[in-house]
């Protein structure tokens, strides 16, 4: 399994796939594993790298806060690690802003965007004060009650039960500490609207016609800021439109690989 060092940390990553690299970051309070169809059958043409973030999954926690930022700088330096000058760089939800983190730090690294479920808004007051009383919270008293608020929201009505129940096993072995630190760091974004509207690679953003945590608007309002952006709109899909909807979610990240080796 491959495991990098970084700054001593242990860091798990999943590296599948030949082709274009596709630096791809998971959501909150998940891991790689997030990306299990991905996995289990890459889309064509592509070199899938999917780190744990800091404290998730097998890779070992950080210090402090888990920063958007610090999470970008994780996975350029899984880039350093494997020889790769530039990537596509995509994410979801949580891994969206980690992605518009790591182009503000190192645009010149980044040959194309794939944001998925997920917003360029950093939180409002209240916002950021629900992600304190949720740190807190699952601090105290572990992670089982935020995954059985999250749960209900997370897909779509129809969504197959083995994966709803796989998902809820994947947030329930995130370890305590790990969903703590993130939620302060989700809390602290800045926002990514002025990195989008400069961004003049290509960029597909995608989104669960369902998707009640980043709904389509938020999408939408994405697909303004970067010019020439694609939007697709996965019918009956929620929040986890690769875990929901894998077919239609792969056919269009090939289409995007295709049209970014064509540029
Ligand atoms: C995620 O799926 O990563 C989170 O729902 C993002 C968030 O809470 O803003």
């Amino acid at each position: 399994m491959p495991t990098l060092s970084l700054q001593g940390r242990p860091s798990f990553y999943e590296d599948r796939g030949e082709g274009v690299p596709l630096l791809l970051f998971h959501g909150f309070p998940f891991s790689s594993q997030s990306f299990w169809p991905q996995l289990a059958a890459p889309p064509k043409g592509v070199r899938l790298l999917a780190p744990d973030h800091r404290g998730f999954g097998q890779s070992a926690p950080g210090p402090g806060v888990s920063t958007m930022e610090a999470m970008a700088e994780d996975g350029l330096a899984l880039l350093d690690a494997l020889g790769i000058q530039s990537a596509l760089v995509g994410g979801v939800s949580m891994g969206g802003y980690v992605a518009i983190a790591l182009t503000r730090l190192d645009p010149g690294r980044v040959q194309g965007l794939v944001l998925i479920d997920t917003q360029s808004t950093a939180d409002d007051e209240a916002g950021r004060a629900r992600r304190e009383t949720t740190a807190l919270d699952v601090e105290k008293n572990g992670v089982a009650g935020l995954v059985s608020g999250m749960l209900p929201k997370l897909m779509a009505a129809g969504v197959a039960p083995e994966t709803k129940a796989r998902v809820e096993k994947l947030m329930l072995a995130q370890s305590a500490q790990a969903v703590a630190a993130a939620s302060r760091g989700m809390a602290s974004r800045i926002d990514g609207k002025d990195i989008l509207s400069r961004f003049s690679g290509p960029c597909s953003i995608i989104v669960g016609a369902e998707d009640q945590i980043t709904p389509v608007e938020k999408a939408k309002l994405m697909q303004s800021l970067v010019g020439g952006s694609t939007l697709e709109v996965i019918e009956g899909a929620g929040h986890l439109s690769n875990l929901e909807r894998p077919g239609e979610f792969q056919a269009i990240i090939e289409r995007f690989v295709n049209l970014t080796a064509g540029r």
